[in-house]
């Protein structure tokens, strides 16, 4: 099932509207601030996302969903799950992230969707754990990790962008009990 209602929320796989408000989401510094370098992103990048996001749903059956608004329609972002390549010290794992457009801050909504992704994770996927991994200093991101359950592991580097990083997880085999 790769779409799935919150109370507020739709989780849903991604359309070709999307491109133009995920691209206004990558675009914002503040957005950006605690991914990779930092650096916001432009629509040809955001477009180069959204097609690897879509083709990690063909390969592995799971992936980054789309965030709707149920009220407005509108796309606030995403949440869901990546294999994190990024970081292959810590592979094979899969990682539940977020980023949502500043406008959709501080309402629940990141903790909402991502407790839905989490679910999807154990009840749809069978995954047995799932990591998290946020930028010494996100604290809006690590937060919403505490808050689903998961806890610090580990402290490394960005391999590309040399920021301290922080590694978090949950076992959803007790998750599941
Ligand atoms: C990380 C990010 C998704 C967190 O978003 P967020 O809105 O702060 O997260 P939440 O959904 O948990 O909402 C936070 C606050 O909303 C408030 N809130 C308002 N209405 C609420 C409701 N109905 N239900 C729950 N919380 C509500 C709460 O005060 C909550 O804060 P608390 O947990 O301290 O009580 C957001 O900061 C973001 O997109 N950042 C940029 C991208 C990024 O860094 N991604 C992560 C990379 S590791």
């Amino acid at each position: 099932m790769t779409e799935i209602r919150t109370p507020r929320l739709l989780l849903r796989r991604w359309r070709e509207d999307d491109l133009a408000p995920m691209a206004e989401i990558n675009a914002d510094p503040q957005v950006m601030r605690f991914i990779g370098d930092g650096t916001p992103r432009d629509l040809e990048q955001t477009a180069e996302s959204i097609q690897r996001w879509e083709d990690e749903w063909d390969d592995e059956g799971f992936g980054l969903f789309a965030v709707e608004l149920l009220g407005s329609g509108e796309l606030a972002g995403f949440t869901g799950l990546a294999v994190p390549y990024f970081l292959p010290e810590v592979l094979p794992a899969v990682e539940i992230g977020w980023r949502l457009g500043r406008q959709f801050w501080g309402q629940g909504y990141a903790s909402e969707a991502a407790q839905a992704a989490l679910d999807f994770a154990v009840t749809d996927r069978g995954l047995d754990r799932v990591i998290s991994i946020a930028q010494i200093g996100n604290h809006a991101s690590e937060n919403v990790m505490r808050k689903l359950g998961l806890t610090p592991e580990r402290e490394t580097t960005h391999p590309l962008s040399g920021r301290p990083l922080r590694v978090h997880a949950i076992d959803l085999t007790e998750y599941r009990a």
